[in-house]
């Protein structure tokens, strides 16, 4: 497995694989890779010939006041997951090569990156569409692979690719789940045991939303109280129910929506969601 460390060698390494009539298929992410990393790996490597995976703690999608410093970095373990998976190159780029001095660039993805999570997270897109941007620029993917958890960053990401003709399939894979209904992130991590516990309400209160939308429950007000009623033991950040493509907030199911929820357990804050299209609106 190849370790490249700067976006010209990236490039130059993702051309030779084009040459060859080889397809590029990438995960980018930031380290502390979980099996949710790992089903994104492994779709890369079935479906491209050539898959790459990127590690960087991206510092522009952090808040001064968020845990940049204490994000876990658990890199020989990340090495060996993809060598394990068979990826054939992870891209590690330096800070100080991503951002030179003077750097003054931003992507800003307008409408889909309002609500959610830019409310209490305002600088969160731009970093994240800026980075993605970056990386993309560097291994020139045939597809990148996302996954579902975190939903307002797929769509923010979607669109990203649409509107500035990028080329790239965004493929988004479905959230990983510990066998408890957790959903699986790097900042699961922070949680104490008592915590950890207590997190389980967020699965728990979507999958019981689930229940009911299955049952034909479409009142979105209905839907929302459920989820705030077994929400009770977290602070909650927000419960939203929204248009799955644009982000919208939708009073009522009639298409594709997404059901999401974030919340502080402890010092971890953690997001998860369900995506549900009503039988009578499929196909
Ligand atoms: O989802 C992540 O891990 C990050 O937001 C991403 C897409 C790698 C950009 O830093």
């Amino acid at each position: 497995m190849k370790l490249i460390h700067t976006a010209s060698e990236m490039r130059a390494w993702s051309l030779a694989r084009k040459a060859a009539g080889q397809t590029v298929g990438f995960v980018p992410t930031m380290g502390a890779l979980h099996e949710g990393h790992a089903s994104l790996m492994r779709a890369a490597r079935a479906r491209d010939d050539a898959a790459v995976l990127s590690v960087f703690v991206n510092p522009t999608q952090f808040g001064p006041e968020e845990d940049y410093d204490r994000y876990p970095r658990t890199w020989e373990a990340d090495q060996a997951m993809a060598v394990d998976i068979g990826m054939d190159a992870i891209y590690v780029p330096d800070a100080r090569e991503m951002y030179p001095e003077g750097y003054a660039t931003y992507v800003m993805v307008e409408g889909v990156s309002s609500g959610l999570c830019s409310r209490t997270r305002p600088h969160f897109f731009r970093g994240v569409a800026t980075v993605v941007t970056k990386l993309l620029n560097a291994v020139l993917p045939d597809r990148a692979y996302f996954g579902q958890k975190d939903g307002q960053q797929c769509a923010v990401i979607r669109r990203m690719a649409r509107d500035l003709d990028m080329g790239v399939e965004i493929v988004e894979m479905p959230t990983v789940r510990e066998p408890d209904g957790l959903a699986m992130s790097s900042r699961n991590k922070y949680l104490s045991a008592e915590e950890r516990k207590r997190a389980l309400c967020l699965s728990r209160s979507l999958f019981a939303a689930r229940a009911r939308l299955d049952a034909g429950e479409r009142d979105g007000a209905a839907l929302l109280d459920l989820v705030r009623e077994g929400m009770a033991g977290v602070t909650i950040d927000y419960v939203e129910l929204v248009d799955a493509d644009s982000m919208c907030p939708v009073d009522r199911v009639r298409g594709r929506v997404m059901l999401a929820v974030a919340a502080l357990v402890g010092n971890a804050r953690l997001i998860d969601n369900i995506m549900f299209t009503p039988p009578e609106c499929a196909g």
